[in-house]
């Protein structure tokens, strides 16, 4: 079979109303997930973990990526298959999350900077040979009085396009994830606001750095009020103010979107994923989800780290991949919530 190109992997990925699964969770933040339940953080339950939720039957129709961290790459089921192997035959793309973090910004108090380009390209080359598809990399850009600053919007989004050039020269499709975080009490329209201005930064970059749009994925925040705001805003709301930032900022040529969750709960996530497809239609791009916490909750609280629980887990996560799904063709209700 001949290589796909990145617009072929892109549009597979997130074809027939798919969405990404981000299981990239570093050690120490699936530490914290973990914690919530009692379950220990050691080797061999992050591997049980994974396992369970790429074992999940009938997820592929749901799910047509899912993001891995380093050491889950290397791990296996427990009949000797890699969970890349395992993924393939699903006909889902395997990826990897990249970047090494984020570290404080110098001279720039209450900012950070993704780090993670030194020794990349080689880093990419060994991926591609082990049949990674695509990867991810994310900026993370908080709101506080007078924050961000220029100065870390324009040093995260040249780290990302300086990733997004590196990984199509080694045939992975990036997947672009500038967060603007939920943290803190904004209301809506100061996250459009800073969000617009963080992806004006990141389509420049991206053009200053040759990279191909239609070989792309954006992973971005949805425009939503931060978590302690006064004023929390309807889903309807939230539907259309990230389809208007959406539309201002997003050239067409870009296959997918892909939102992340960012702490909302499963079901909100669910909910204004649903309302941007009902919402508005006849979109040039397709708008589906790249959810962690949002596809996983569930799952981790059914499974709670216990053999005997495995089926539980994977009856959360199949429903709420399932329901995703829905949700990227519009056609998702809270009455199927259980
Ligand atoms: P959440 O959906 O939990 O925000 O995670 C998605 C992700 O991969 C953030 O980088």
């Amino acid at each position: 079979m001949s290589k796909r190109t990145l617009n072929e992997i892109a549009n597979a990925i997130i074809g027939g109303y798919r969405g990404v699964l981000a299981a990239d969770e570093s050690t120490a933040t699936i530490g914290k997930r973990f914690a919530m339940f009692g379950v220990d953080n050691n080797e061999e339950n992050r591997r049980a973990y994974r396992e369970l939720l790429v074992t999940t039957k009938d997820a592929a129709d749901h799910v047509g990526g899912v993001i891995f961290c380093e050491e889950t790459l290397g791990q296996r089921t427990k009949d000797g298959r890699t969970f890349i192997e395992l993924l393939q035959e699903e006909g889902v793309a395997a990826g990897i999350k990249v970047d090494k973090g984020i570290q404080p910004m110098p001279f720039a108090p209450g900012e950070s900077i993704t780090e993670g380009l030194d020794g990349l390209r080689q880093r990419l080359d060994g991926y591609a040979k082990r049949g990674v598809e695509f990867a991810k990399w994310r900026a993370v850009i908080d709101i506080a009085p007078g924050l961000p600053s220029d100065l870390c919007l324009r040093a995260n989004a040249e780290a990302l396009a300086r990733y997004a050039a590196l990984c199509q020269e080694a045939g992975i499709v990036p997947i672009v994830a500038p967060e603007v975080l939920m943290d803190g009490d904004h209301g809506l329209d100061r996250c459009y606001e800073i969000s617009r201005h963080t992806l004006a930064f990141v389509f420049e970059a991206l053009y200053e750095h040759r990279v191909a749009l239609e070989g792309i994925l954006l992973k971005p925040n949805m425009v939503i009020p931060g978590k302690k705001a006064r004023d929390q805003s309807t889903t309807e709301d939230i539907a259309d103010a990230t389809v208007r930032l959406m539309k201002q900022s997003v050239p067409p040529a870009v296959p997918g979107i892909v939102f992340l969750s960012g702490g909302q709960s499963e079901a909100e996530a669910t909910a204004n994923l649903n309302a941007i497809n009902v919402r508005h239609k006849n979109l040039p791009w397709k708008l589906s989800f790249s959810y962690g916490r949002a596809l996983q909750q569930s799952a981790l609280r059914a499974w709670s780290g216990k053999a005997a629980n495995v089926q539980a887990g994977q009856s959360a996560f199949a429903l709420r991949a399932k329901l995703n799904a829905l949700a990227a063709r519009g056609a998702y209700s809270p009455a199927m919530e259980p």
